[in-house]
C-alpha cells in the first residue's frame, strides 16, 4: 500500500507561522509523500511563501504542490514557487513527477486548473474574447493535465494521482452555493481524467465542500481543502496495479 497524505487551502501567513509543523512533522510515520493542493498562502506573497517553506521544508517525505488561485494574487508566482522548491517541494503546473517508494514507482500530475462549470451548465468558447479567454485558460490547463497523465503512462507508473486546485467534478462541491460552482471547477479537468488510467484525484479551492466524490469515469476525487478535512491532512492508501 502506498499512503498518500494531502491537504489544500492552507492559507498560510506570518501569524500561522508553525501552526501545521507539529503534524506535519509526523509524516514519516503515517505516509510515504505530501500533496500541496494550492491556495497554501492567502494572497501569494513572497513572504507568506517563505512560512509554507518553513513549514514544510526537510519533512522526510517528497512533497509535491500546485499553485492555487490566492497563490496568484500577488502576481508573483515565479518567486512563490522558487521559495517552495528551494525547500525541496516539487512545484507543478501541466506538468508530471514520478517517485518510487518500496519498489513501486508513483506518479503525480499537476496543474492548478480553472473554473468554467460542470456538463451541461458550464461556460462556452463563444462570444465576447474575454469569455473565450476564461474557458481557453481552463481548456488550456486541462490539456496540460492529460499531457502530464500521458507522460505517466509512457513512465509505466503503478499508480497514478492527479493533483489540482480547482475541481474536476460537481460532488465534492457539495455544501457550496450552486451559483459560484462555475467558479470552481471545470468538467474538463474530469474529462482529462478518465482519458487515463488515474488511481486518486486530489483537490481544493472548495472550502465549503465536501470531501469525497468520483468522475462519470469511476475515478476518485477527494477534496482536500483543510476546511473540509478540519484536520492537518487526509491520508489516502492506494494499491499498486
Ligand atoms: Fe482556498
Ligand atoms: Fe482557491
Amino acid at each position: 500500500m502506498i499512503r498518500v497524505a494531502a491537504v489544500g487551502d492552507i492559507h498560510m501567513g506570518p501569524d500561522s507561522r508553525g501552526s501545521l509543523r507539529p503534524a506535519f512533522e509526523t509524516l514519516p510515520d503515517v505516509a510515504d509523500l505530501l500533496l500541496l493542493a494550492g491556495d497554501l498562502t492567502r494572497h501569494g506573497t513572497v513572504d507568506e511563501a517563505r512560512v509554507v517553506a518553513e513549514e514544510v521544508a526537510g519533512l522526510g517525505v517528497p512533497v509535491i504542490a500546485v499553485l492555487g488561485n490566492h497563490d496568484h494574487h500577488a502576481d508573483q508566482t515565479p518567486e512563490v514557487t522558487a521559495v517552495l522548491e528551494e525547500a525541496g517541494v516539487t512545484v507543478l503546473e501541466g506538468a508530471a513527477t514520478t517517485l518510487t517508494v518500496g519498489g513501486t514507482v508513483v506518479g503525480v500530475a499537476g496543474t492548478k486548473g480553472f473554473g468554467g462549470g460542470f456538463a451541461g451548465r458550464s461556460a462556452g468558447e463563444f462570444g465576447e474574447p474575454e469569455m473565450k479567454a476564461f474557458v481557453r485558460a481552463t481548456r488550456r490547463s486541462a490539456d496540460g493535465l492529460r499531457r502530464a497523465l500521458e507522460e505517466l503512462a509512457d513512465a509505466g507508473c503503478a499508480l497514478r494521482i492527479a493533483l489540482t486546485h480547482f475541481s474536476p467534478v460537481p460532488d465534492t462541491l457539495a455544501g457550496e452555493p450552486t451559483e459560484i460552482y462555475p467558479f470552481l471547477g471545470s468538467y474538463l479537468l474530469a474529462e482529462a481524467l478518465d482519458g487515463g488510467k488515474v488511481d486518486l484525484a486530489v483537490h481544493g479551492h472548495a472550502h465549503a465542500g465536501t470531501e469525497h466524490g468520483m468522475t462519470v469515469g469511476g475515478v476518485r476525487v477527494r477534496n482536500v481543502a483543510q476546511p473540509v478535512l478540519r484536520r492537518a491532512f487526509a491520508v489516502y492508501h492506494l494499491a499498486p496495479a
